[in-house]
């Protein structure tokens, strides 16, 4: 499959028909456990479904081909994924150098449930190698990355990140789940593990939560495999499936999110109620040419702050109708949200804290001009 293009792999990787039917699509394997030929006689050595599951398989050969990597775990959720990637690989005295706009419940994770355990954790402005040369520790372990960020969608130069790190001895982590690969592939690039939130653009449909780890090469596989069977936050069948079902459309979905989110982006950029656009698609976005660089779309995500303020803008987050007011992102409908009472609520007071009169839109797939004319609607309705 490697030397097949993008689109090809997302809908082949993985997915052989059934030997026994014929059935195009392979069946969801919803059993918890395999009947063995004698003891310890595993056929295609599968034994019980917290160790590995024929269809979990399907999505992991599929989420390493997207990837470029050398092979995937695929979780319950996005932190689950996390969470068995940090403590597979990091042990107590170690440091974790994060980037200062992560996804807010990454932050939580290190400092709430990890820094008991003797993880130490430090954030920082990841755009700037100096200021990551400064903070870099002999005890660094792991440098954590996300771009485009959420949700104000700073871009890093995930090249210059890796060589940084790895110089300091540091395993680099990309959190890839806002550009999807379809439009950016953190491993070509040097970085040595990409996690995901396969609840998002992957699955693509707001129907399932999941996570994934995808490995450039077999150095931390065994490391993090061994926490996800010890530990049991594995991806259910039904759920690995619908993750494979969406991840099919995810190029040719990627590709309107992209256009939708430029198209809004640049009509915002037009207009006096936002003071500030969020969208590395814009030539005027300081991370505009590492985008265009590292990345082959600009995403469905963007980020407007209001010009009257807080309060203008939590009116906003709740004037639109198309762009439903919810937590989450990457489906093909559009959601508004308003990250420092929602999904950045866990950072509020933190040097992770988003500016409060800023809402996020995931931009979804359907005509461009009704979702314009909905944002119109949701401005006049927070001016009257
Ligand atoms: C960038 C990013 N990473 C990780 C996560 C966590 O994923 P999950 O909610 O599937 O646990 C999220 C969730 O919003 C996210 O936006």
């Amino acid at each position: 499959m490697s030397d097949h293009a993008f689109a090809t792999r997302a809908i082949h990787a993985g997915q052989e028909f059934d030997p026994t039917t014929g059935a195009i699509i392979p069946p969801i394997y919803q059993s918890s456990t395999h009947v063995q030929d004698g003891i310890g006689g595993f056929r295609e050595g599968y034994e019980y479904n917290r160790a590995g599951n024929p269809t979990r398989s399907s999505l992991e050969t599929q989420l390493a081909a997207l990837e470029g990597g050398h092979a995937a775990l695929s979780f319950a959720s996005g932190l689950a994924a996390e969470d068995a990637l940090l403590r597979g690989l990091l042990a107590p005295g170690d440091h974790v150098l994060l980037g200062n706009d992560v996804y807010g419940g990454t932050y939580r994770l290190l400092t709430k449930v990890l820094a008991p355990w003797g993880i130490q954790t430090t954030t920082v402005e990841l755009a700037d190698a100096d200021v990551i040369r400064a903070a870099l520790r002999p005890e660094t372990k792991i440098v954590w990355l996300e771009t485009p960020s959420n949700p104000l969608l700073k871009v890093i130069d995930i090249a210059q990140i890796a060589e940084i790190g790895h110089a300091a001895g540091a395993v680099v982590v990309v959190d890839n789940t806002f550009a999807s690969p379809a439009l950016q592939q953190p491993l070509s690039l040097g970085a040595d593990l990409v996690v995901h939130s396969t609840t998002k653009y992957l699955g693509g449909h707001s129907d399932v939560l999941g996570g994934a780890v995808v490995f450039a090469d077999d150095r931390f596989f065994e490391q993090v495999k061994f926490q996800q069977f010890a530990v049991g936050a594995v991806s259910a069948p039904l759920d690995a499936w619908l993750t494979t079902r969406g991840i099919k459309t995810l190029a040719v979905r990627m590709r309107q999110h992209s256009e939708n989110a430029q198209a809004i982006a640049e009509w915002a950029a037009e207009r006096p109620e936002f003071e500030q656009v969020f969208y590395p698609g814009l030539a005027a976005h300081p991370g505009h040419e590492v985008a265009a660089r590292q990345m082959s779309g600009f995403g469905g995500m963007l980020s407007l702050a209001l010009s009257a303020g807080p309060a203008a803008a939590r009116a906003f987050a709740e004037s639109t109708e198309l762009f439903q007011l919810a937590e989450s992102l990457g489906g093909v409908e559009s959601l508004i949200g308003y990250p420092p009472e929602m999904t950045h609520a866990s950072v509020r007071g933190t040097a992770l804290a988003v500016p409060e009169n800023v809402v996020r839109l995931s931009v979804g797939i359907e005509d461009v001009s009704d979702l314009i004319a909905d944002l119109e609607s949701g401005l006049q309705r927070v001016a009257r």
